[in-house]
């Protein structure tokens, strides 16, 4: 707000648009130089003088009516006069379009998220694209487009038929049904040693795949009990993320879409033969073939690709098509990109792959053939059962501790992962997850439930009129603190936050910016008094405290994190 404030009055002083002066604005690097600064470097040619000259003559037109300015060197430093402009500010942040951009203009996204496999456990991977994917889906839609989200279960491969094979040998349904994912793990597990020794169990296995795929009822009633019980078990989890799909279609899904692809890609004449399978070649693009059919007949992960993005395209109405899915995928969605505009679908170029990095837990990796793997649901419970610890230190009189701690441990979890730039590896630390200080959620959550008391305990100690905070900041001075205005001018900036959140889908954009309002407001209630300040100061600090949670609260939504009201 400041520096469109700045830019309509600096705009006609040098002949620039104030568009362009806008984006030339710029933060200075220390809150003692000024609100806002501009930089005189590209009138230097149109005016034919120094920018350091420029700058003086800028700043000596632009003083005065609230209004501060100096120039140092080529830049103009300006400062706002806090009780003039303090008011204007804190009417913005109460209005009802404030925060809502139209970037998408109904824009129809279609997020491929979380996309975990059947009978495999929910790998700390699928967190990430669950926990991204979902603030990514929010955020979208917080700016003018319409999200979509997908959850593209692994449900078909020829895994399928090694879970088959290795359930008919060892299985039994009980054990199935009392511990889905773990049984199923030690069976696959189990599949791999004794194929080792026994080499018919391969054959077996893809025996039964091809079963499978033939519509063989014995295969598909057992295929379909294994996604019923995976998906229990999955469902629970999002329960607790408060993570829902606009849709659940599986790989399967797409088997009876497939044979149209590989006839449309052998009409266009890009199906070649390699080593009795079929590929497309993309040797002029310098990737590997992308394998199309197996040499057994059998489809794979790349072709169900193809039709999945087909019909997202056309029968899903997308605009554009992400996939939040690991780095190491990379490869394949290249392939798959390159492919689909080699069909000479132009809207390929709406597919973006949306990457993550790896997350280590306590330095421990993932990997389901070896049985070493990280249960979500154990660190979910583990995060909850450490918040419930320091909640009962701090607060022992809390009510209904365990749902707190719930809400305080899976969000620790959740922001953990999202205040990270999503490219980055990550070793998570529990420890450091769950601490109420720090740059953690907890922390944030801790921020807002104490300015939730501090409003209680404003409101006991004598009633304010919301009107008089206007009033007051317009005619008298000092009610703006150094502390309350760093805080006020943080709020104002949230649009441009989210504007580069979702430029750049990287909800760590935002989940940054909410440690920052923690912490400026942390400082602002150590330095100002709020609730035994004078009427019409007290009046100025409360509304500053309540937008302050309101953006708090607002911000830990858009990431999936609740934001309780006592801690
Ligand atoms: N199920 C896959 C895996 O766990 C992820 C699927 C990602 N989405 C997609 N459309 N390929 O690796």
């Amino acid at each position: 707000m400041l520096m469109k404030q700045a830019a309509a009055r600096i705009a006609p002083l040098t002949g620039l648009a104030q568009e362009e002066v806008l984006k030339l604005m710029e933060v200075p690097p220390q809150e003692t130089m000024g609100d806002v600064a501009f930089p005189c470097f590209v009138l230097a040619r149109t005016l034919k003088k120094a920018p350091a000259v420029i700058a003086g003559d800028v700043a000596a037109a632009l003083q005065g009516e609230g209004i501060d300015a100096e120039a140092a060197g080529p830049y103009v430093n300006i400062r706002f006069d806090r009780d003039v402009y303090a008011a204007d500010m804190l009417e913005e942040l109460g209005s009802e379009s404030f925060g809502k951009l139209q970037l998408g203009q109904g824009e129809r996204v279609v997020i491929d998220m979380s996309s975990p496999n059947i009978a495999k456990p929910f790998g700390i991977g699928h967190l990430r694209s669950t926990v991204i994917g979902a603030a990514l889906y929010r955020l979208y839609n917080e700016a003018g487009y319409t999200s979509v989200s997908v959850n593209h279960l692994g449900d078909w491969g020829t895994q399928f038929g090694k879970q088959i094979a290795a359930y008919k040998r060892w299985g039994s349904e009980q054990a199935l049904q009392a511990d889905p994912i773990r049984n199923s793990l030690e069976l696959y597990v189990r599949f791999h040693d004794e194929a080792e020794k026994d080499p018919t169990l391969e054959i077996e296995a893809r025996d039964w795949f091809r079963r499978l795929e033939q519509g063989d009822e014995e295969a598909k009633q057992l295929w379909s009990f294994f996604v019923n019980v995976s998906m229990q078990e999955f469902n629970r989890m999002y329960k607790r993320l408060n993570v829902t799909f606009d849709h659940t279609l599986g790989e399967s899904f797409y088997n009876d879409k497939m044979g149209a692809v590989v006839e449309e890609l052998q009409a266009k004449g890009l199906l070649e033969e390699s080593d009795g399978a079929l590929v497309v070649r993309l040797d002029e693009e310098n990737m590997p073939p992308c394998l199309i059919i197996k040499k057994d007949g059998t489809t794979i992960y790349p072709t169900r690709d193809l039709a999945t993005a087909i019909y997202r395209h056309h029968v899903m109405k997308a605009d554009r098509l992400v996939y939040v899915v690991g780095g190491e995928q990379k490869l394949h969605f290249n392939q798959v990109f390159t492919v689909l505009s080699k069909m000479g679908h132009e809207w390929a170029t709406t597919c973006e792959h949306i990457p993550f990095g790896l997350m280590r837990f306590e330095g421990r990796k993932m990997s389901t053939r070896r049985g070493k793997v990280v249960f979500l649901q154990e660190v979910l419970d583990e995060a909850a059962a450490r918040a419930l610890q320091i909640i009962q230190e701090k607060n022992p009189n809390l009510e209904q501790p365990e749902l707190v701690a719930e809400a305080v441990g899976v969000g620790a979890i959740v922001f953990g992962d999202l205040r990270n730039n999503r490219l980055n590896d990550v070793d998570f630390s529990l420890e450091d997850a769950v601490s109420f200080e720090g740059e953690t959620g907890p922390y944030v959550q801790y921020t807002h439930a104490r300015i939730q008391s501090v409003l209680a305990k404003a409101a006991e100690t004598g009633t304010y009129d919301s009107s008089a905070a206007q009033e007051g900041t317009s005619n008298s001075s000092g009610i703006v603190g150094d502390t309350s205005w760093s805080l006020l001018k943080l709020l104002c900036d949230y649009p441009a936050y989210l504007e580069r959140a979702v430029l750049r889908s990287e909800p760590s954009v935002i989940a940054k910016y909410t440690i920052d309002v923690a912490q400026a407001f942390n400082r602002f209630y150590h330095a100002e008094r709020i609730a035994d300040a004078a009427p019409q100061v007290k009046s100025f600090r409360v509304k500053l405290a309540k937008y302050t949670a309101e953006r708090l609260a607002c911000n830990l939504s858009l990431l999936g994190v609740q934001a309780p009201e006592r801690m």
